[in-house]
């Protein structure tokens, strides 16, 4: 779909405006389905996963309008999916079945692709459902879940960020009380949480393990601006911490990304937390060890991009991603580069190099892609990113310019 052509560049210098958050605006884009008015979602970013969440909606009858810095939604007169092509197209279209559920008493999705980084199941989000009175039916490659829901106590055998969303949304008008236990704690959920009680809904505990909600009979419309992208912005940091130099990520909160902040600094990269974002000084001069949690332990999602730092940091880094079996696909590629990396099951060691050199390499996952972007920054000669299944353009909102507007020698390809 996409193919980016990188070369060696200067110390990245600059600013670098962060988008607003994709993992937030997919869910609050499914929670507008939760109400018959208007929900405004300010600025929202310009991605295909959003577009494709779009097409959804609207081929379910909802009513979409788009300005330059808004997106509206109203779900008045809405049904279950029928097409089944843009459910299939991402992970996150699974968030449509608490919300159908709460709304319809019914919905159908086959089930949900996405990136290949693992098997990903929707197990606790089924199990979820089933505990607030769903009857679930599984056949046929797809999932149906029918009738009315009425609050429970729900534990998830992982805190799992989606199924948390899900049963939130699904419990916000439900009859009576529900608890989820062992929920998981990311920033979206906290803004999921906060949006959906601004229309209405009665949720405590957000951004904690036991999030309890107590169901509505009706939510209302309102108007919201979803937080900053932390992964874009722990991207960013990622790249200026390759190439060096000096970037201000504006709009970047530092709050939903302490243990990155802290990993760049054991790197001896030095960052301030201003008024107007996160500023990033310096490259990665040490080695540093990386071990994926929940959060707020280390994201997965920015493990890719600090693999590709750990490529030029001398010394040897290691990496244990815990949250996904299959998420060092970018490993092989980095290697065509020239980077020194050994994967066993889910630890890779990485010997630092000070040379990388361009080759032709592919996005293998959205995170992935970025990575490699990120490398090729810093690899001698042209490196070619060819990004057929188009996985950078779902979460990166023009990252073509952002990077060469500060420095980068990047360009985007067809
Ligand atoms: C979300 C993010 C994604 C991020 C991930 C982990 C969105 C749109 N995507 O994905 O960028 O990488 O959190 O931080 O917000 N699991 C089960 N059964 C389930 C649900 C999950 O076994 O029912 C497993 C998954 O296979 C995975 C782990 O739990 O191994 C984490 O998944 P989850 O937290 O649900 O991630 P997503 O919500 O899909």
């Amino acid at each position: 779909m996409a193919h980016y052509a990188v070369r060696e560049s200067p110390p990245l210098r600059g600013e670098i405006p962060i988008s607003t958050s994709k993992n937030a605006v997919l869910p609050i884009m499914c929670g507008a389905l939760l109400t018959s008015e208007d929900v405004r979602i300010e600025n929202p970013p310009e991605l295909t996963d959003v577009a494709t969440l779009c097409s959804l909606f609207e081929a379910c009858g909802c009513a979409l309008h788009r300005e330059r810095d808004a997106l509206t939604i109203r779900a008045d007169a809405f049904h279950v999916p029928k097409d089944e092509e843009d459910v299939r197209k991402m992970r996150a279209s699974v968030l449509v079945l608490g919300p159908l559920l709460a709304r319809l008493g019914e919905a159908h999705i086959p089930l949900p692709g996405g990136c290949a980084i693992g098997q990903r199941p929707i197990d606790q989000h089924l199990k979820g459902m089933s505990a607030l009175g769903a009857k679930v039916a599984c056949g046929h490659g797809g999932v149906t879940l029918t009738g009315r829901l009425r609050g429970a106590v729900i534990y998830l055998d992982m805190p799992s960020v989606g199924a948390t969303e899900n049963l939130i949304m699904a419990a916000t008008l439900a009859d009576g009380v529900t608890r989820i236990e062992n929920a998981a704690k990311e920033p979206e959920i906290v803004d999921l949480a906060a949006f959906l009680c601004a229309m209405g809904a009665r949720i405590a505990g957000a951004g904690t393990s036991t999030v309890v909600i107590e169901g509505v009979p009706s939510l209302h419309g309102t108007s919201w601006q979803p937080i900053s992208d932390r992964a874009e912005a722990g991207t960013m940091a990622c790249a200026c911490a390759v190439t060096g130099g000096e970037l201000l990520l504006r709009g970047a909160r530092a709050d939903h990304l302490r243990s990155l902040l802290f990993k760049l600094s054991e790197a001896g990269v030095h960052i301030r937390d201003t008024q107007s974002g996160l500023l990033v000084l310096g490259r990665a001069k040490q080695p540093f060890e990386i071990r994926t949690m929940v959060y707020p332990g280390f994201p997965t999602d920015l493990q890719a991009p600090m693999m590709a730092v750990a490529c030029k940091t001398p010394g040897t880094s290691v990496f244990l991603e815990t949250i996904f079996e299959n998420r060092f696909m970018h490993a092989a590629e980095l290697t065509r580069l020239g980077a020194h990396i050994r994967v066993e099951n889910r630890v890779a060691v990485v010997e630092g190099t000070p040379y990388l050199t361009g080759a032709k390499v592919t996005a293998t996952d959205l995170r992935a892609g970025a990575a490699l972007i990120i490398a090729g920054l810093a690899a001698e000669g042209e490196t070619t990113v060819c990004d057929e299944a188009g996985h950078i353009v779902r979460g990166y909102e023009r990252i073509e310019e952002k990077l060469a507007a500060v420095g980068g020698c990047i360009s985007r390809i067809a």
